[in-house]
């Protein structure tokens, strides 16, 4: 695996490799798990070259004290990636992602995709993650970019981004969520939580396998009444942010399960340890966006 660290260096080799070789990539901020090697695998699988990116962007953190513990873990990421034969790694620093204050300044209208749910809760975090998703993208000549779909949002709003507002010809290609056995989405913050807290953040999954096993058959504000109970009853869980069940083609909450061809439940709770988001398909599927 070929490692970089600046900018200008992984610019010109890769620029060389694409005349012949097609490109995917895979930005991450490490800590790396099972989901985000499954976007290793997926470029391998449809790429000639797969590229990978650590980087912890300070610009997508709105509470400081996040991106303080956000866990870091070079040494066990490098393993992950050899061993899934990725074949470059990007290990910039903040200088080279942002050279200059202009990058920083740069902001984009996401067409409302950044006005609810994440959004609202952490005010900033998607112009920080279009900053530094664009600026990567400048330096890393992408045919496909593989992003998971935990952070659904954070698909929709790279996706617009990249079509609508850069428009490149880059394809950006959700990809399933991965779970632990037990159902809970594989996350880098799941390593924060205590053991009790683990055993209750199984809730967020349950609460979105009962809107899922039910929807169709009762009143989606029915569905949300219960789910909601089943996550509350959890001891660990200090707020729910969000339990709602939207159109996902643009998160907008839905009255009826006519009201899209695909819906979505997504939630978002805090824990003392960590704040946990999920969702699921409820109706229709992803496979095609
Ligand atoms: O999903 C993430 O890990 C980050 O938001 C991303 C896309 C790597 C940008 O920093």
């Amino acid at each position: 695996m070929k490692v970089f660290h600046k900018a200008n260096d992984i610019h010109a080799w890769l620029q060389s490799e694409h005349h012949t070789r097609s490109i995917g990539f895979v930005p991450t901020m490490g800590a790396l798990h099972a989901g985000h090697l499954s976007l290793i695998d997926r470029s391998k699988a449809e790429k000639d070259l797969t590229v990978c990116s650590i980087f912890v962007n300070p610009t997508q953190f709105n509470d400081p004290n996040d991106l303080a513990k956000y866990p870091r873990t070079l040494a066990d990421d490098t393993d992950k990636l050899l061993q899934h034969g990725c074949d470059v790694l990007f290990l910039p620093t903040e200088e080279e992602i942002y050279p200059d204050p202009s990058v920083k300044d740069r902001s984009y209208d996401l067409a409302g995709l950044d006005k609810r749910w994440e959004g609202a809760n952490r005010p900033g975090h998607f112009q920080g993650v279009c900053m530094v998703v664009h600026r990567l993208l400048e330096i890393i000549p992408t045919d496909s970019l593989y992003l998971g779909q935990k952070d659904f949002q954070q698909f929709l709003i790279l996706r617009h981004m990249v079509r609508e507002i850069l428009q490149w010809s880059v394809q950006v290609v959700p990809c399933p969520i991965v779970r632990e056995d037990d159902g809970l989405a594989m996350s880098s913050r799941n390593v924060r939580l205590s053991e009790q807290e683990r055993l209750d953040s199984l809730v967020l999954h349950r609460a979105l396998q009962y809107i899922q096993q039910h929807a169709g058959q009762q009143p989606l504000h029915k569905l949300l009444q219960a789910a909601k109970s089943i996550i509350t009853t959890a001891g660990s869980v200090q707020k729910l942010d969000y339990l709602a069940i939207v159109n996902a083609a643009d998160l907008s909450p839905v009255e009826a399960y006519k009201d899209a061809p695909t819906l979505l439940a997504i939630v978002a709770a805090h824990f003392p340890s960590a704040r946990l988001i999920d969702n699921q398909v409820i109706k229709g599927q992803l496979a095609e966006w």
